[in-house]
C-alpha cells in the first residue's frame, strides 16, 4: 500500500515538474520588463530596475496600420512580442495583426513556443493545421468575419485569403516569444544547406528538382 502511495506521488510529482517547465513560468513579481542591454543570460530576458520602467515599456502603437502585403506570399505579419513590447517578458503571451492581399497566404510554419488563436476582423480566410504522425491529418475551415480558430502548439498551419478583398486578422500568442519556423525556409533554405540528397530523399523527388527548390531560397 506505502509503495502504491509512493509511485502515486511519483506520478504527480513528475506530471507537476514537466507541465510547470514546459511552459514560460508563472512570474514571481509583478513584472520583469526587458532590459535587452542586460548581459545576464536567463531564460528570457533579464528585468531592468523597476523604478525605471514607463508606460512606454507596456504600450505598442501601429496595430491600426495595414502591413505592406506586396511580397510573393501577398500577406505581412507585424508582431506584438517582447522585442516590440519590454514589459511582455516572462509574461507568456503576444500578439500579431496579419494582412493578406486577395488569395495571399501566410504559408505553412510552426510557432515552437505558442499555441495561437486567431479572430478575423475583416474578410474570409481559409486556415489549416496538420496533426501530427502517423495521421498527418488537415484540419481546415474559412473564416468570416468575427470568426475565430486555434492552432496548438508546434502544429505545422497556413492561412490563405480567399475572398476578393483583403483580410485583416488578430492572433494571439501563448509566449512572449513564440518563434516561426517557416516550413519552406527551415528545410530548403538553411545556412548552410541541407544535403540535396538528404531532401531528394525526405522529398521523394530526383535531385534537380530538390536543387531548383532549394535555389529559390
Ligand atoms: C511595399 O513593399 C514594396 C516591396 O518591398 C515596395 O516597393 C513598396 O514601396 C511598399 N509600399 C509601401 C506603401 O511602403
Amino acid at each position: 500500500m506505502a509503495k502504491q502511495y509512493f509511485l502515486l506521488l511519483n506520478l504527480i510529482a513528475v506530471t507537476f515538474c514537466c507541465v510547470v517547465l514546459a511552459f514560460e513560468p508563472s512570474p514571481l513579481q509583478d513584472f520583469c520588463v526587458a532590459d535587452p542591454a542586460s548581459p545576464v543570460k536567463v531564460n528570457g530576458l533579464a528585468c531592468k530596475d523597476p523604478e525605471s520602467v514607463v508606460a512606454e515599456d507596456f504600450f505598442f502603437c501601429g496595430l491600426h496600420l495595414a502591413g505592406n502585403t506586396s511580397n510573393i506570399f501577398g500577406s505581412k505579419v507585424t508582431p506584438v512580442t517582447v522585442a516590440q513590447v519590454p514589459g511582455l517578458n516572462t509574461l507568456g503571451i503576444s500578439l500579431v495583426r496579419i494582412d493578406y492581399a486577395p488569395w495571399g497566404i501566410n504559408p505553412p510554419h510552426t510557432h515552437p513556443r505558442a499555441t495561437e488563436i486567431l479572430t478575423v476582423l475583416e474578410g474570409s480566410l481559409q486556415v489549416g493545421f496538420v496533426t501530427s504522425n502517423p495521421e498527418n491529418r488537415l484540419i481546415t475551415k474559412v473564416l468570416k468575419k468575427g470568426d475565430t480558430f486555434v492552432f496548438p502548439i508546434g502544429l505545422v498551419h497556413y492561412q490563405r485569403n480567399v475572398g476578393y478583398g483583403n483580410v485583416v486578422a488578430i492572433g494571439a500568442l501563448s509566449s512572449q516569444n513564440p518563434g516561426v519556423i517557416s516550413i519552406a525556409n527551415a528545410v530548403f533554405g538553411s545556412e548552410p544547406a541541407i544535403e540535396t540528397d538528404v531532401l531528394a530523399k525526405a522529398f521523394q523527388v530526383d535531385k534537380s528538382v530538390a536543387t531548383l527548390i532549394q535555389s529559390k531560397f
